[in-house]
């Protein structure tokens, strides 16, 4: 029988005699193991004292590109074109768990693993071999993405919409899913632009890979080049100590989707070009060229255009991002569609708070499709989400709107562009208004953003955004 001994999060086994049970020796078909090992995902290699391979899981030959039957009894040197660091654990006779190891392979390049070694012993204690399981790192990121809900949420059915000019942004959405070309998503706050990115993922080829997002807004300048190429081990005071996957690394094989892309710091821009032209970078304080595979979406509620006109934008990356630009229209671009969504948000927290669909009388719905929507389709989202929640009544009508709609009108328009073409008088006093209901309600939520985003009726990335433009910090 074997029995495992986990001391020191080194692990050891020792063979011992098979159990006896009454007159009977009782052990484990010789099929049992070789099953198991089979079902493993991760690479096993069994090993003697002196590197010679006795056995090799399926997982493990197709993880090194080897074939079984060739690679059995050979010496574990021969099975790669590097020096394989099981070598180090022969000599030692010291395992380890969980170690990540950075390896360079003339014929594969840079492989990243993920390594456990357990040293065998006999019943003298004399280690008689060692098991070696790895996986790749590029498998490791995927499943943290299936853990750690780093997965496109929605998908095409999800957007609602029939005005022709949206189902025109739909379906170039759905070629786009159809390719790898990086795309390029425009258009107000709160517009759909992350709903729209989720699904071109979740379509494309991809959509089983992670679905990374990073704010470009809400990451303060200093964070951002780690977060995005990560960072080796020990390259600056507070980094951990095994070192960083960045957000380009995590999106290996999936989808990497920039939010808010036109705050990205030009210098920042520089790099993010590289990337994009060609799919390496290394990480901060490393030197190893890492080789990724994804597809960028982007998105911003600038026009990108004017950005690059200004010089706030580098024209070359604007370029890179815009091979496929889908601008998605505004709400009030779209009034025949407000009745439709309007419905569909009554009906999702009708059900989801356990009460029945109220309807809306006639005159509350042209009220509601003659409305600006500065905040659009999020701002609609969250009238409907008030209305089931404080309503008690089986039909709204245009009462119940009113205070909704004229406090709303106050906020004037919080996240729009709208306010663009308002003379600058006007647009300073909209400002200031903007200024007053973001501090009052950071306030109220006790400087929560995520509720005070709520609040407002705009996304946490638009209320970052604006804290950054008034200069409202967090402790304002
Ligand atoms: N066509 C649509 N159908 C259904 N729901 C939608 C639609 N468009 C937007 N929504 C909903 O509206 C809300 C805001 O959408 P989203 O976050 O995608 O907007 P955004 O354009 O990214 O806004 P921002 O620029 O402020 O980040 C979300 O809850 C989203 O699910
Ligand atoms: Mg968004």
């Amino acid at each position: 029988m074997i029995q495992w001994t986990v001391s020191n999060r080194v692990v050891e086994t020792r063979i011992e005699t098979p159990t006896e049970v009454g007159t009977l020796t009782r052990s484990v078909p010789e099929g049992f193991y070789k099953t198991i090992l089979d079902s493993i995902s991760d690479g096993i290699i069994l090993l003697d004292r002196d590197g010679y391979v006795l056995d090799i899981n399926a997982a493990g030959a197709t993880i090194l590109g080897i074939d079984r039957n060739w690679s059995r009894f050979r010496h574990v040197s021969e099975l790669v074109d590097f020096r394989p660091v099981i070598l180090d654990v022969l000599e030692s006779e010291q395992g380890y768990i969980e170690r990540e190891f950075i390896l360079h392979s003339p014929s594969r390049g840079r492989l990243h693993f993920i390594k456990s070694a357990i040293v065998i012993r006999n019943e003298e204690g004399e280690m008689i071999g060692v098991i070696d399981t790895f996986r790749r790192v590029d498998s490791v990121h995927s499943m943290i993405a299936r853990f750690t809900g780093a997965k496109a949420k929605f998908c095409f059915h999800d957007i609602i919409g029939k005005d022709p000019l949206f189902r025109e942004a739909v379906q170039l959405s759905r070629l786009a899913a159809g390719s790898s070309a990086n795309v390029l998503l425009e258009g107000e706050s709160g517009t759909g632009k992350e709903i729209f990115a989720h699904a071109i993922h979740k379509e494309s080829s991809r959509g089983n890979g992670p679905f990374i997002i990073v704010n470009c807004a809400s990451l303060p300048i200093s964070l951002i080049e780690s977060e995005l190429f990560g960072y080796e081990s020990g390259s600056f005071t507070g980094a951990r100590k095994e070192g960083f996957a960045g957000k380009f690394e995590q999106a290996n094989g999936g989808t990497l989707f920039l939010d808010e892309i036109g705050e990205m710091p030009l210098d920042m821009q520089a790099k993010l070009l590289r990337v994009i032209q060609d799919k390496t970078f290394t990480r901060i304080g490393g030197s190893k060229e890492i080789t990724v595979d994804l597809r960028i979406i982007a998105a911003t509620n600038k026009n990108l255009q004017e950005q690059v006109w200004k010089g706030n934008f580098r024209e070359d990356l604007y370029y890179r991002l815009n091979v496929l630009r889908i601008h998605i229209p505004s709400l009030r671009e779209r009034p025949a569609d407000i009745p439709l969504l309007v419905r569909h948000f009554l009906r999702k927290y009708a059900l989801r708070d356990g009460k029945p669909i109220p309807t809306v009388d006639t005159e509350a719905l042209r009220l509601l499709s003659t409305y600006s929507w500065p905040g659009n389709v999020r701002e609609l989202e969250n009238l409907v989400e008030r209305l089931i929640v404080l309503n008690r009544k089986s039909q709204i009508g245009v009462n119940d709107l009113r205070p909704y709609l004229e406090a709303s009108k106050k906020g004037a328009g919080i996240g729009s562009s709208q306010t663009a073409s308002t003379p600058v008088d006007g647009l300073r006093r909209l400002e200031a208004l903007e200024k007053e209901e973001i501090r009052k309600a950071l306030s109220i939520c006790s400087r929560n953003v995520s509720h005070a985003s709520k609040m407002l009726g705009i996304s946490r990335n638009t209320l970052y955004r604006k804290m950054k433009q008034y200069s409202i910090s967090h402790d304002d």
